[in-house]
């Protein structure tokens, strides 16, 4: 069991298998002039295994492929396969923007992905084309469905709500949990690397954060039922429409500090472990892998030195990486 100083208990390792991406979000990458890391700066698939498997026998029991977008390296059905086999693994999914689930969904679901979290911040085709820069809405919705006939279940969605831009789809987005059993989450906007000016037809940087209060605000005619158990585990808090089959949820990186019981660890595209999502603090497994050395004292430094919480509220905001590069 790991452990950390402030006696969390450490069970999750998200992997960021890529730092790239199909798409452009306008929160998390520019639109053009984005410097990929150099392919052989990644970590290969054998060594991306390697970490999981010392980190299962360590007692993480679940793993999160994440990006950039993940769907866009070429050995990612033998990376889900490998992971699926590794026993203490109880859960695997992957966060993706779904452009290219239509044709991968059946065979992630084959190599034994068990679920997906999904990006799609507006149900708007021209809007989704002005956030994503490069997205095509009708790809992402049918990657959705296609994700949900494998078998890739619950659905999650996250909206990433920005003030100016989709803060009017609110109330649409939260429906769609009416009619299919899915989990849309909302999130706030989180201040990473992403301060600049949107440009094209996109809000400024003083119109966009919106708070999950007035997100919660925006949706009181849906009448809202909380519906957190006492062992509520992620950042989320979960509502239902009466009658719905889904659910509807927050997630509020500034407002709620949900810190205190953090359970993860990330694994960077390059080979980094990180051990908070907004602290620059990072332990390369480089040497390790160039000396072949055991990754266990590695991880469990990583443990070691994950802070108490984040900082964003004193405006102390991570920099070395945008988003794509930790994957959310
Ligand atoms: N603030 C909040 N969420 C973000 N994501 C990416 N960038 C940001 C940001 N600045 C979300 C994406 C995706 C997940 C990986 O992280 O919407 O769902
Ligand atoms: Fe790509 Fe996800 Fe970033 Fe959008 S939020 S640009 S889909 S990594």
């Amino acid at each position: 069991m790991l452990i950390d100083p402030f006696g969390r208990a450490i069970n999750y390792l998200r992997i960021s298998i890529t730092d790239r991406c199909n798409l452009r979000c306008a929160y998390c990458l520019p639109e053009t002039g984005v410097k990929w890391m150099a392919p052989e700066k990644l970590l290969t698939a054998d060594e991306i295994i390697e970490v999981v498997r010392v980190a299962a026998d360590l007692g993480i029991t679940k793993v999160r492929l994440t990006g950039g977008e993940p769907l866009v390296r070429d050995d990612l059905l033998s990376i889900v396969k490998q992971i699926s086999q590794i026993n203490e693994i109880t859960d695997l999914s992957l966060t993706t923007n779904a452009i290219r689930l239509g044709e991968l969904a059946k065979p992630l679901a084959e190599a034994g992905l068990q679920r997906v979290n999904i990006s799609l911040d507006t149900l708007q085709p021209e809007k989704y084309h002005r956030i994503t820069r490069l997205g095509d809405f009708q790809k992402a919705w049918n990657g959705i469905l296609a994700a949900e006939a494998a078998g890739l279940l619950p659905i999650k969605l996250n909206c990433v709500v920005v003030g100016g831009l989709n803060d009017d789809e609110i109330v649409d987005l939260a429906t769609l949990s009416v009619e299919h059993s899915w989990h849309v989450r909302f999130i706030e906007l989180m201040p990473v690397a992403n301060e600049q000016d949107w440009g094209n037809g996109l809000p400024s940087s003083d119109q966009r954060y919106v708070s999950v209060q007035s997100m919660h605000q925006a949706l009181q005619r849906l009448n809202l039922q909380n519906v957190d158990s006492s062992t509520r585990m992620g950042p989320e808090r979960t509502f239902k429409i009466p009658g719905s089959l889904g659910t509807v949820g927050f997630i509020s990186p500034l407002g709620d500090h949900f810190c205190s019981k953090c359970n993860r660890l990330r694994l960077t595209a390059d080979g980094n472990l990180r051990s908070c999502l907004l602290v620059d603090k990072e332990i390369s497994l480089r040497k390790a892998f160039e000396n072949h050395e055991d990754l266990k004292a590695y991880i469990e430094n990583a443990v070691k030195i994950k802070p108490k919480g984040h900082e964003l509220s004193q405006h102390n905001c991570p920099e070395s990486r945008c988003m794509s590069q930790i994957g959310g």
